[in-house]
């Protein structure tokens, strides 16, 4: 797909709630977030911070009892509220999806070419109905051929169980590049993969981006995988982005609070004491906010170190901090990156 003027997607003010006995869950608050043709977009947060929801808000697949506002739209059209005919066919040449169980997407008991081929034919339109099931086929080959297997023709055979891991990613990566999307969306699509497989599916995604110009939507705990892959990062903490900027100036000058604990809460991936674990962003003091009561002031400032009294009072906007780089909060930018234990200190 040729690269659109603008960004390849852009959400303006996101809102999501689920109904609870004690009220509406607003697990989404205002989510603004945009990323262009070509770029990666990591987009972190702990646990329930609302990277899922908000994605799956995006792509129209969350249950009817959530309720969503605001804007999304794909090369500019907008996704929010669209018949689930247009989502259909805007899903195909506009977004694929990657996500971090691919037992959970795929269906156990089709065979790979089955599954491939339906994806094919469900966006090929009047175009592939007039090409016919060979050329679908040679396309099927050709893309699991592109995403690094192997053996295509043996896949192309295989049920998912007879794959493994790694290989299953890589024919879910394959099905969603299938209508070369100009936004791909990967959700913890590495994290329960090895290390090396792990890195060549990083490569892989890296090589046919910049191929098709694809813009990639990442989400991830590991900050490892972000400082490796992405052009930008967002932030987000109780359904906000409170960061956001390159990826280089992110984590060389982490400004939010929330953001310089994420970063210094990382363990030591050197030291055999803490392990390799370095996904492990709940090693953060304290809890998120309950989203049935979220506070009315910046969400982060019950658990801010350096909270000031303004901070519980009014919500924080993001501000320029530095050129491309925006932070939600009123702390000077850090003259260098802390150390872990400076920001313990606060
Ligand atoms: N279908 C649903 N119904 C009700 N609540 C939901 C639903 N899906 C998600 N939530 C809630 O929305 C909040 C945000 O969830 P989300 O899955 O987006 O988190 P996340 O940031 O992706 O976390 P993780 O890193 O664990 O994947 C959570 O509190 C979750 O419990
Ligand atoms: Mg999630």
């Amino acid at each position: 797909m040729a690269p659109a003027a603008g960004p390849a997607l852009q959400v303006r003010d996101l809102h999501v709630s689920f109904p609870t006995s004690r009220g509406p869950a607003r697990v989404v608050r205002g989510l603004d977030l945009a990323v262009d043709p070509g770029e990666t977009l990591a987009v972190v947060g702990e646990s329930g911070s609302g990277k899922s929801v908000s994605m799956l808000a995006v792509l129209g697949l969350l249950p009817a009892s959530a309720t969503v506002t605001g804007s999304a739209t794909l090369a500019g059209r907008e996704v929010l509220g669209a018949s689930e005919q247009d989502l259909r066919s805007l899903r195909g040449p506009g977004v694929g999806m990657v996500f971090q169980d691919p037992m959970v997407s795929l269906n156990p008991v089709l065979t790979v070419r089955r599954q491939l081929l339906e994806g094919l034919r469900a966006h090929a339109g009047r175009d592939g109905a007039r090409r016919g099931k060979d050329a679908l086929l040679a396309r099927a080959r050709q893309l699991l051929d592109e995403v690094g297997l192997p053996d295509p023709d043996r896949a192309l055979r295989a049920y998912p169980h007879q794959l493994s891991g790694g290989q299953r990613q890589r024919v879910m990566i394959a099905i969603a590049l299938a209508h070369d999307p100009a936004v791909l969306v990967a959700d913890e699509a590495t994290t329960a993969l090895d290390v090396t497989v792990q890195a060549q599916i990083l490569g892989l995604v890296r090589r046919l981006q910049d191929e098709h110009g694809t813009a990639v939507v990442w989400i991830t705990h590991d900050l490892g995988v972000v400082a490796g892959i992405a052009d930008r990062v967002a932030v987000m903490y109780s359904g906000r982005v409170v960061e956001t900027g390159t990826t280089d100036a992110l984590f060389a000058a982490p400004t939010h609070p929330y953001t310089r604990g994420l970063l210094a809460s990382l363990p030591d991936i050197d030291d055999p004491a803490t392990g390799a674990a370095r996904d492990d962003l709940t090693a953060m003091p304290g809890l998120p906010p309950d989203p049935v009561d979220p506070p009315a002031g910046c969400a982060f400032a019950p658990r801010c170190p350096v909270a000031h009294p303004d901070c519980v009072g009014q919500p924080q906007q993001l501000r320029e901090v530095a050129p491309g780089h925006e932070a939600a909060t009123r702390c000077p930018v850090p003259a260098k990156t802390p150390e872990p234990q400076e920001v313990a200190r606060g």
